[in-house]
């Protein structure tokens, strides 16, 4: 059985004082009737603070990003070994707005991926298509590229320690969720896709979908058979909103 993750990304949002008061008021949720696991993604300079606050609850502490490299000469760049020393679990690599704003191909992405697991972390790798691409019907083609690229330099295996995240570029932040179909058609296309190289790591591999997910719609994306959970963006800067979202997973 594959537990739900509802992870939620705080992009480039709050203070700290802000975020001292999201997280305790998540807290105040935390273990209330969730069966999933829940993890927030707060900036890197607010990490060391989350993981103090949320040390003794149930919720797992997440990344934005990470870099490719190891250490070294990289100003500016955060690296896997640091995310994992102030307490991350998880952390997100292939975000459609780093592919996009900062020009991150698939092959960084991969080695983002390598990274990361190279110190233990679990990388949730993002896919996802353009609207332009969906409307030339290209989504598979996408998605599949995407995900290919970090088959073509990780073992299966490696699945077995990670998360996909499913965003399709036209849902995120625009309040425009894909319909159940459109999210649960694309997953099992994923799921298949992994099947090939390892079913058995398919069958695990959680498969979480992003895109304007909110208390509201959450139920029913989740109910589809391929949707393990959800990463959340605007919905995971209300505690609230987020722990509800984490009650229907
Ligand atoms: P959204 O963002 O929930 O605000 O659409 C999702 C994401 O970018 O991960």
């Amino acid at each position: 059985m594959r537990r739900s993750l509802v992870a939620g990304n705080w992009k480039m949002h709050g203070s700290r004082a802000e975020n001292t008061r999201l997280l305790n008021g998540l807290l105040e949720y935390d273990g209330n009737d969730w069966e999933a696991e829940a993890a927030v993604c707060p900036p890197f300079v607010y990490l060391t603070d989350a993981a103090r606050l949320l040390k003794e609850s149930h919720v797992f502490l997440g990344a934005q990003d990470v870099c490719a490299e190891a250490a070294g000469a990289f100003t500016g760049e955060v690296c896997a070994a640091m995310l994992k020393d102030v307490g991350c679990h998880y952390v997100i690599v292939g975000h459609s707005e780093r592919r996009a704003l900062y020009r991150e191909d698939d092959q960084l992405v991969a080695r983002k991926f390598l990274a990361a697991q190279s110190q233990g972390l679990v990388p949730i790798l993002c896919v996802g298509e353009t609207l332009s691409e969906r409307e030339a019907g290209q989504t598979e083609a996408v998605v599949g590229r995407q995900f290919d690229a970090v088959a073509a330099v990780a073992p299966p295996a490696a699945f077995e320690k990670a998360v996909l995240a499913y965003e399709p570029v036209w849902a995120i932040g625009t309040g425009k969720n894909a319909t159940p179909e459109q999210a649960q058609e694309v997953h099992a296309f994923l799921r298949s896709r992994i099947a090939k190289l390892d079913a058995r790591i398919a069958s695990l591999l959680r498969i979480l979908y992003g895109g304007s997910v909110k208390a509201s719609n959450a139920a029913e994306l989740f109910a589809m058979p391929d949707v393990d959970g959800g990463l959340v963006g605007g919905a995971s800067l209300k505690a609230e909103e987020f722990a509800k979202i984490c009650s229907v997973a």
